[in-house]
């Protein structure tokens, strides 16, 4: 007797245990989801970050239009371990790097009027360089240092983005798979809106 009340109050405790854990996680996923409630200087190094299933990498929004609620521009930070790298990608909108950390590689295909994307040009980035990417032409940034992460700020027109990815440079524009929402916006964004201005 004295056995099953010790064992029925150690569900009930384990019972409220789980519950607790789960309201817990319920609030700190609303909490990444709106700006509700937040700071409006808010400090960088406590921003949530992850790598939101992407091997090498390390992603913040800095401002968002999923999570703040951004009209026209959104603002990432991302690292990128040695040897990481973006998929083959391109959006329909305007996208601006800074280099703050590290060195590496941009491919950048500008070919968005051709059946494919094709061998693309190489640029050495470096660290305090930039570049934008064109409107729609297919890109990937990598890690090639061996040694030091790849750190860049970037800044997107039009949120929340379009994303289409390639499985290598000769594949179809056409054939390019949506991902949309991003990865980042996944959790947060539940409406799916038709994709815009495609090729
Ligand atoms: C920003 O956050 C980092 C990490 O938590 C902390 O070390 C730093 O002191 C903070 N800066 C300010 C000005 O609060
Ligand atoms: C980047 O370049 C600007 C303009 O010359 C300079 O003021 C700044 O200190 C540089 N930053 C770094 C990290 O080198």
């Amino acid at each position: 007797m004295e056995a099953s009340r010790k064992m029925a109050w150690h569900w009930h405790f384990l019972g409220f245990f789980f519950l607790s854990l789960h309201v817990f996680s319920a609030k700190a996923k609303a909490s990444q989801c709106s700006i509700k409630g937040l700071p409006l200087v808010r400090n960088i190094s406590e921003l949530p970050q992850d790598d939101h299933g992407i091997r090498g990498l390390s992603h913040i929004t800095v401002a968002g239009s999923v999570l703040h609620g951004m009209k026209e521009v959104e603002v990432w930070l991302q690292t990128f371990s040695p040897g990481s790298c973006t998929p083959i990608h391109r959006h329909s909108c305007e996208e601006v790097f800074i280099v703050l950390k590290g060195s590496g590689t941009l491919y950048l295909a500008s070919s968005s009027h051709q059946k494919h994307p094709g061998k693309p040009q190489e640029y050495f980035i470096f660290p305090n360089s930039t570049f934008h990417i064109p409107v729609n032409d297919a890109h990937q940034v990598w890690n090639i240092n061996e040694h030091e992460d790849l750190q860049v700020l970037v800044i997107i027109s039009r949120p929340p983005v379009k994303m289409f990815i390639y499985d290598d440079w000769f594949m179809p524009h056409t054939a390019a798979k949506l991902r949309f929402p991003i990865f980042w916006d996944e959790q947060c964004l539940q409406v799916q809106a038709p994709p815009k201005d495609e090729l």
